[in-house]
């Protein structure tokens, strides 16, 4: 059942989105617009996809499953609508998360690694999930990618958006805290998909919200990232130990593949003999940005798809990026329309804090306590071509 949320909207302008996104033609202007439709149950919930339009046509899908991006159309250089995230057609794998891909979906209590599920808060010591040995790796065990949320959709003036709401309770996951998070994604009508993430607590715990989609900017399910244009404005990585534990200190990148200071093409130094490589199997590592931690949104990373010449700028405040060149993609795993995700097949660029920060003083702090709202505004910019 396909529901027009907001009455308003003259429903021919939901029939000519409609119509956008169906026949991947891209139209000069368009009344932006949101529908739902249900997806399936899951933990005994309704579960809906959500169809957001922009004003210029682009087209964002979101599932309250894991608050996570199914699919999102953006124009190409001759205007054609493209599918530039990776994903799934049904429900059920996204509950399956077949090779802990975590395609599209919203990550918490904490993106990335905990050395060891090792947590300690106050003095006390929490011992979280290991789910991936020795480490705990995006949450846990059943981490926010596989949370029922509850979802309101609104059209502002930006664009339509999506508000999803999760209370973690105190002990979920082992972490401390009731946490109440927010997740606001919006489509911008000047093309970009906008997340805000809020989140309060009621005892001192320790968070690192992000979202895990994966990118091909010439097109889920036909290439490899390997030839994409990247920038990443940091001078500086935190480098891993052989489980991909950040070692606590920073490095310099100058002189090394992971300096993309200036655009290089993902796969040119991606094979060099390089330890911090070997360790990722590629590239699975957190950049420091530049910018300064001041809670302005500051340009992180640019990334061009060469086929399409589709541009991505990714806007964050946070201190970090992990750019993940999609190295345990291996081929097995049939994504939308039937295509296989072939080794390397997308790139993730999940803004965050620097991972197993709870262990590491030297990090910008994760804790969160009681009274302070924590707020943090990631973009996804689709600059016109
Ligand atoms: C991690 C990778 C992991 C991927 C999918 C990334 O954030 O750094 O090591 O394979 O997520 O779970």
């Amino acid at each position: 059942m396909i529901q027009t949320l907001k009455w308003n909207i003259p429903a021919i302008a939901g029939f000519i989105a409609a119509f956008a996104a169906l026949s991947s033609s891209f139209p000069a202007s368009v009344s932006a617009s949101i529908s739902a439709k249900s997806w399936g149950k899951a933990d005994g919930k309704a579960v809906s996809l959500y169809t957001l339009t922009n004003s210029k046509g682009l087209v964002a899908k979101i599932t309250n499953f894991g608050g996570t991006v199914t699919s999102l159309l953006v124009p190409d250089k001759s205007g054609k609508l493209v599918d530039v995230v990776l994903g799934y057609d049904a429900l059920k794998e996204y509950k399956a998360n077949q090779g802990g891909t975590y395609f599209g979906a919203l990550i918490g209590r904490y993106g990335n690694r905990i050395a060891k599920g090792h947590l300690v808060v106050d003095g006390k010591a929490y011992q979280l999930f290991i789910n991936n040995k020795p480490n705990t790796l995006h949450g846990g065990k059943v981490g926010f990618n596989e949370r029922v949320w509850t979802a309101t959709p609104e059209q502002t003036p930006d664009g339509p958006s999506l508000t999803l709401t999760y209370l973690s309770p105190d002990g979920e996951e082992n972490f401390p805290g009731n946490l109440t998070v927010k997740v606001v994604y919006t489509l911008l009508n000047t093309n970009g998909l906008k997340i805000d993430y809020t989140a309060t607590t009621d005892k001192d715990t320790n968070i690192n919200l992000t979202n895990h989609s994966y990118f091909n900017l010439d097109g889920a399910g036909t290439s490899t990232i390997l030839d994409h244009k990247l920038t990443i404005n940091a001078d500086k990585y935190t480098p891993v130990d052989s489980t991909s534990i950040p070692l606590g200190k920073l490095a310099g990148v100058a002189g090394t593949p992971f300096d993309f200071r200036t655009a290089h093409t993902i796969g040119s130094r991606i094979n060099e003999t390089n330890e911090q490589l070997g360790f990722g199997k590629g590239y699975d590592h957190n950049w420091v940005l530049n910018s300064p931690v001041s809670g302005d949104v500051k340009k992180a990373v640019t990334v061009v798809g060469p086929k399409t010449g589709i541009v991505m700028e990714v806007l964050t405040d946070q201190p970090g990026v992990q750019f993940y060149s999609g190295n345990f993609l291996k081929g097995d795993i049939i994504g939308k329309k039937g295509l296989a995700y072939d080794h390397r097949a997308g790139l993730a660029l999940e803004t965050q804090h620097f991972p197993d920060s709870p262990n590491e003083p030297s990090y910008p702090t994760t804790l969160l306590k009681p009274g302070v709202t924590f707020h943090s505004t990631t973009i996804y910019h689709f600059p016109t071509p």
